[in-house]
């Protein structure tokens, strides 16, 4: 059975005791059993939520990662460096990362094998662009996007969570409705059994990002094939967040 997850993408808004309030605010809350939860701070607060979430099953996860293994890389972040500091877990190929830090598909290519090489599980984001939604591209493009990881057959699928991310609905308090983000995770996950087989695509996590919060989260995460959020604003309320994951 695949996984029911609500991972926060705290993205670059905390300071140090903002992210302290906000982690021991859901280490007292209450989730699921059944949900999985993640929370991705920035580097500089992994060891911080870690140590304030150690009681809890919240796992924490990084926002990104470089594709080279180690060397004169100022300001980057390796592989080697997250698993070493025990961090499990990676987003990748978020909207913001393509297009304001020219992440195209050969460099991502790079980041996912770097990633899993490592044994890091990776969160896989792609998404639709709203002038690709209005000419009716939204399929064709999230079919280019997916070929990076879908490409990679051999890789341990249990490693892999895709997160569809239309970037119209990303800040914007825009939200796809409920049965556009199932009509699209439906497709995804076809395409997913066409290349891997039925049951790698039964048993991929397919999460739903942009402007999911308690007031929607019910009803899109209803839908059989979502199968939880990749939450960026509301994940920095702990009530917010711990509302979406009881939203299940
Ligand atoms: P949002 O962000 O929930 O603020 O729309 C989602 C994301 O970027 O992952």
């Amino acid at each position: 059975m695949r996984k029911n997850i609500v991972a926060g993408n705290w993205k670059m808004n905390l300071t140090h005791s903002a992210a302290a309030q906000l982690l021991e605010g859901l280490a007292a809350g209450s989730y699921p059993e059944a949900v999985r939860m993640l929370v991705g701070p920035s580097f500089i607060q992994l060891e911080q939520s870690q140590r304030i979430l150690a009681d809890t099953s919240i796992q924490v996860m990084a926002q990104n990662v470089h594709q080279a293994a180690k060397g004169a890389y100022t300001g980057e972040v390796s592989t080697e460096m997250l698993t070493s500091a025990g961090i499990q877990t990676v987003i990748l190929g978020h909207s913001e990362r393509r297009e304001m830090f020219q992440e195209d598909e050969a460099l991502l290519t790079q980041k996912v094998d770097a990633a899993l090489a490592a044994g890091l599980e990776i969160v896989f984001c792609f998404g639709e662009k709203l002038d690709e939604r209005k000419q009716g591209k939204q399929n064709d493009v999230v079919a280019q996007q997916l070929e990076v990881v879908l490409s990679r057959p051999q890789a341990d699928w249990s490693k892999i969570v895709l997160a569809y991310e239309p970037v119209w609905a990303i800040g914007t308090g825009e939200t796809a409705s409920p049965e556009q983000a199932q009509e699209m995770h439906a497709f995804i996950r076809s395409l997913v059994e066409q290349r891997l087989g039925a049951e790698v695509a039964e048993q991929t996590s397919i999460l739903y990002g942009g402007s999911v919060k308690p007031s929607n989260a019910s009803e899109i995460f209803q839908q059989p094939d979502v199968d939880g959020g990749l939450v960026g604003g509301a994940s920095l309320q702990a009530e917010d967040f711990l509302a979406i994951a009881n939203a299940f």
